[in-house]
């Protein structure tokens, strides 16, 4: 048993009783494919070896819930006042870091899933607003958790929509798939490819090689991410609708949109509309190469895929932001790093680099150094170690 899981077993034995089982969702880390999956794009992320731990059993008819981040508070509620919450951000607000869990068991609720009460005591081992899914891994978790305890033989894709929808209706996140969907299916030792339009997805080997990926936590908190972030959205819809209109076609999502049709009715497009959709095509374009470049061992395109989808994020989406951009240029300009690119809903959080093992060290301390002078902010710099999650291996 690792810290995590003993932590995890200790508060539910300090706070509830009955035989526990142990369970554990992944985070995640996006290699590529930005903001698209909420355009119909193709995303490739890995399942973290870091993630959510719950100790867990079951309960007569309410939920209760604690954290290890969060000592001495209970969160308790029962089922049949759940049933009966209107699903929307409003009634689930009060539930702070719960509602994350009581979101997920709400839907389960609505979708017809027949299952009791249970209580939970969880423990991250994701660094805090980090941008690595910590909200989407508890959703996995709490699907795993009541899957588990109720036999109720949940695949992953069900939970992964799932969760998506107690993040949209219950935590008023409007996001794609992609976070919770790697958090459910993802595989240790492997990439994810997921086109968000079809849901196909299949599996490359996360095997670089001479290579590391290095996770560059700036610290920044990601104070503007959910305001932009639906700002960003709405310009998206509103460049499908142009270049359909213009074009009198009916491409359903902007990803589907060629590089031909785009330059077609640039016209039709506001400037900034116009750099949003270009970024949307090119990425899309970009995660296939890379994923391609990742299953021939090509790490040098690889890298250079992950740069020019930075500069993309940064030129063309507009949400990067100053220690994003200091921190991908240190890591750019140092001997051994072959790309870098924010990683992520933007505008703090985390970023990646990709780095010859043997530069790794020195790469690591000289990064640190530029973005302490340029930001004055201590970064946390770690080596990518993906893991399996809940859901991964039931296919
Ligand atoms: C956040 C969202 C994801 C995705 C990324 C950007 O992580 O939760 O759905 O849109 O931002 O790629």
């Amino acid at each position: 048993m690792n810290g995590f899981e003993e932590t995890a077993l200790g508060l539910f034995e300090e706070r509830f009783s009955g035989g526990t089982e142990l369970f554990f969702a992944p985070g995640r880390v996006n290699l590529i494919g930005e903001h698209v999956d909420y355009n119909g794009g193709r995303v490739l992320p890995c399942s973290l070896s870091l993630g959510t731990y719950a100790a867990a059993a079951r309960e007569e008819g309410v939920i209760r819930l604690a954290s290890a981040d969060m000592p001495g508070e209970e969160v308790r509620l029962a089922l049949s006042e759940l049933a009966s919450l209107p699903l929307e951000p409003a009634a689930f607000a009060r539930f702070g870091w719960a509602a994350y869990a009581l979101g997920v068991a709400a839907q389960l609720i609505r979708a017809g899933y027949s299952f009791g009460g249970f209580s939970m005591a969880v423990c991250g081992s994701l660094p805090r607003g980090s941008g690595l899914s910590s909200s989407a891994s508890l959703e996995v978790l709490t699907c795993a958790v009541v899957s588990g305890l109720y036999g109720l033989g949940l695949d992953g894709v069900t939970a992964s929509k799932l969760s998506l929808a107690a993040e949209r209706e219950c935590a008023g996140v409007n996001c794609g798939i992609m976070d919770q969907f790697v958090c459910a299916l993802g595989r240790k030792d492997c990439a994810l490819l997921l086109d968000t339009h079809t849901l196909e997805h299949g599996y490359f080997p996360f095997d670089l090689g001479e290579n590391v990926l290095l996770i560059m936590n700036t610290k920044k908190p990601r104070r503007l991410a959910d305001s932009k972030y639906n700002e960003r959205r709405a310009e998206c819809e509103l460049a499908l609708r142009l270049i359909n209109e213009r074009l009198e076609a009916c491409f359903p999502s902007l990803c589907t949109v060629t590089p031909e049709a785009l330059a077609e009715a640039k016209d039709a497009l506001p400037p900034a509309v116009f750099r949003r959709a270009r970024h949307a095509v090119t990425e899309n374009a970009r995660t296939l190469a890379a994923a391609e470049a990742l299953g021939v061992g090509d790490a040098a395109l690889f890298g250079s895929l992950l740069s020019a989808s930075h500069a993309s994020l940064r030129d063309d989406y507009e949400v990067t932001g100053r220690e994003l951009d200091s921190i991908v240029r240190a890591a750019e300009e140092q001997e051994g790093v072959l790309g870098a690119r924010m990683t992520g809903a933007g505008f703090g959080g985390c970023a990646i680099a990709l780095c010859r093992k043997n530069a790794a060290r020195e790469a690591v301390r000289r990064i640190t150094a530029v973005y302490k002078a340029e930001t004055g902010l201590d970064c946390e710099i770690y080596t990518a170690e993906t893991g399996d999650s809940p859901f991964g291996r039931a296919l």
